[in-house]
């Protein structure tokens, strides 16, 4: 059942529609848990943990999918990933896609 989800799910990014049906303000609220290590709008303050603020929709979908299907693995991230749906997946992409990135000093 699980990787019907998946499948369905990307047959639905390949079609191009996701991006529309995503929400950033449902995002927003499903993001605090997250927000502990990457930071309430994606900028984390630790080097451990990566910035998500200003990513790529595409990029954050396909890294969410893949720590919950097992394709990306990680101990941190595959639990956090494990009980997401392709919307929860969704609506935090559009959230963190849309949020500015701090320019990174080196
Ligand atoms: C306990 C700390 C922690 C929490 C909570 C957490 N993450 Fe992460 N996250 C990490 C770490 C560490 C990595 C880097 C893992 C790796 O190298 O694959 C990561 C990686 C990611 C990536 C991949 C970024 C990239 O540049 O490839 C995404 C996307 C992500 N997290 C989203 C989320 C979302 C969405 C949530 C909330 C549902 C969340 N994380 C909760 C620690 C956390």
């Amino acid at each position: 059942m699980k990787k019907m989800l998946f499948t369905a799910g990307c047959a639905a990014l390949l079609a191009g529609g996701p991006v529309l049906a995503a929400n950033p303000v449902a995002g927003k609220e499903k993001s605090k848990t997250c927000a502990a290590c990457h930071g309430p709008d994606g900028n984390s303050a630790a080097a451990d943990f990566p910035r998500l603020a200003g990513q790529h929709y595409d990029y954050l979908v396909k890294a969410l999918a893949d720590y919950k299907a097992g394709e990306r693995k990680n101990a941190i991230m595959a639990p956090q990933a494990a009980n997401l749906s392709q919307r929860d997946i969704e609506d935090l992409a559009a959230f963190y896609s849309r949020q500015a990135g701090l320019s990174v000093k080196y």
